[in-house]
């Protein structure tokens, strides 16, 4: 479909779900006060491979919403747990290559050269959201 509309009351704080988009998988995070803190925390960061603040990438603080096919060969990365020896940036992990991303979806270790492609999308209203 090139139009998506999702229904986000049902998702929790914290919590992650994959929509399909133009046969892409699309990550919708709802973000916690902690993971926006982290996100915004790295705005700055001069390691930022494609440096990019969080508000940049994001049009509600709360929700993160990126296409979730890595930026390097395509593969879908996987979401990243607390504590993953990996690394600590909370947001994705690509199994094909390694490439890690964090919590606004900002690639912080390559091989991938970019972050996660942000979709065109507006809310509808505070529990709708159109992607596309
Ligand atoms: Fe993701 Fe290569 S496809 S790191």
């Amino acid at each position: 479909l090139s139009v998506v509309e999702v229904d986000l009351a049902s998702i929790d704080v914290g919590q992650r779900v994959s929509v399909m988009w133009q046969s892409r998988p699309v990550f919708i995070v709802r973000r916690g006060p902690e993971q926006i803190a982290m996100a915004r925390a790295d705005d700055d960061n001069p390691r930022l491979i494609d440096p990019a603040a969080d508000a940049e990438r994001i049009a509600r603080p709360e929700w993160l919403i990126v296409v979730g096919v890595c930026t390097h060969l395509g593969c879908i990365p996987l979401g990243q747990r607390a504590g993953d020896p990996r690394g600590t940036y909370g947001g994705w992990f690509c199994p094909c290559h390694g490439s890690l991303y964090d919590i606004s979806g900002r690639v912080r270790r390559g091989p991938a050269p970019r972050n996660l492609d942000v979709p065109p999308y507006i809310f509808l209203d505070d529990t709708t959201v159109r992607i596309g």
